[in-house]
């Protein structure tokens, strides 16, 4: 097995305004690009050759990653003019994997794991598709697998044909969007046509008993929604640092600018060239991308800073994730609470003074390109 396909053509209309100059994809965990993160993975378990099945914004992709080399992967694009849907945008690109068994992976999450154990366990002559699951919280955000002791499933339920009332609380595996497939399983999705592989062929080869599930370990979160972002890239930024095996408790790059007064509050990562003035308090939880400048005095705990932020004095940021180039002016306080975050898209500008702050049960997003001159509480 040496290739993958890897979604990447969604709306992303839950991540908005973040995915509305970027496809979801493209997203930043620690720093880097949530599918990059993924084409790596793949690359360490030996894969070469990865298919990105795009579709919205796909121009996006293909000038951030070319054709692969920089990588050190080949790369293919499928191109579908709308969305095919997961299993139409699959069969776009049997001509590429129909010789041997491939990964398949939902290009939106967050995961560190080996896919080489996951390939072990897969019976290639048994099933078509050995699908990674995970025990969460709340299983209707999700698809449910009903399954047996032997871990063969019976029953694929996408969020909408759950029924918790069935079920009970129980606590049940889901599809964690990683699969490993059998060329099988083209036969059985129409061409041309829309269609999804968690709602009209999963159901299907479950009944006809050809799917497993194989539980994972370790970080796993679809960065869905704005706030699963942010614990997605807290739970990446503790994951490598615990892999690092050594004392440091943060990832700071040794180009970084850090006045002697600055109070690092670990974990927290900061890119390339960026400038903390004097007296900041930053962290924990914080991860902060490249070009950033922070002026002095400035509380910033649990949130991302994309690349290209100026952040000037006295400004208090918590619960927020902040886009590239924006501009936040003095004593500005952005905070928001653990499912409702204060979200600032690309090239927003905050004027001083200025604070947001999210209710308990309302996001506030602002979106790109704009200049908030007023309070939003
Ligand atoms: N090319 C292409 N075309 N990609 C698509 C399309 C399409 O029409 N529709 C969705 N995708 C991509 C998205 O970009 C994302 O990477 C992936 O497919 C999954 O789509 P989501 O819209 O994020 O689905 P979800 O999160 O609600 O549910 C899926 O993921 C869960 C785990 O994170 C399902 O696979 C669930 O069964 C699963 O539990
Ligand atoms: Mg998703």
């Amino acid at each position: 097995m040496t290739k993958a396909l890897i979604l990447s053509g969604g709306w992303g209309t839950r991540l908005r305004p973040l995915t509305c100059t970027i496809p979801k994809t493209l997203v930043p965990v620690g720093n880097k690009p949530v599918i990059e993160r993924l084409m790596l993975l793949l690359k360490e378990a030996g894969v070469k050759e990865i298919v990105l099945a795009v579709s919205v914004m796909s121009e996006y992709l293909n000038n951030y990653f070319g054709n692969g080399e920089k990588l050190g992967l080949i790369l293919h694009y499928t191109n579908e003019k709308s969305p095919m849907g997961t299993a139409g945008a699959l069969k776009l690109a049997e001509k590429f994997l129909k010789d041997d068994n491939f990964f398949m992976i939902n290009g939106d999450i967050i995961i560190n794991f080996d896919f080489k154990k996951m390939l072990e366990s897969h019976k290639r002559d048994e099933e078509i598709g050995l699908i990674a699951s995970r025990i969460v919280e709340d299983p209707s955000r999700y698809g449910v697998l009903i399954s047996d002791k032997n871990k063969k499933i019976e029953k694929f339920l996408e969020k909408e044909n759950f029924n918790p009332s069935i079920y009970g609380k129980l606590e049940m595996p889901i599809n964690a969007g990683i699969y490993i497939l059998e060329p099988r399983i083209f036969q059985y999705i129409q061409a041309n046509k829309k269609l999804s592989l968690e709602r009209d062929i999963f159901p299907l080869l479950a009944l006809e008993g050809k799917l497993s599930h194989y539980p994972i370990k370790g970080i796993w979160k679809d960065i869905g929604l704005p706030f699963q972002l942010l614990e997605g890239n807290i739970l990446y930024m503790n994951d490598v640092i615990k892999k690092q095996n050594s004392e440091e408790k943060n990832i700071i790059d040794n180009t970084v600018q850090l006045d002697p007064s600055v109070k690092i509050k670990s974990s927290v990562m900061i890119g390339k060239n960026v400038k903390l003035g004097k007296d900041n308090i930053i962290g924990p939880n914080v991860i902060i991308g490249e070009n950033v400048e922070i002026g002095n005095k400035c509380i910033i705990k649990d949130s991302l800073i994309y690349n290209n932020v100026l952040i000037s004095d006295n400004t208090q940021i918590s619960k927020a994730i902040i886009a590239d180039h924006s501009i936040i002016h003095h004593n500005a306080t952005l905070q928001g609470n653990k499912e409702n975050i204060v979200i600032i898209s690309s090239y927003v500008q905050i004027n001083k003074n200025i604070k947001l702050i999210s209710p308990p049960n309302r996001a506030i997003s602002v979106c790109h390109n704009e200049i908030v001159k007023t309070d939003r509480i």
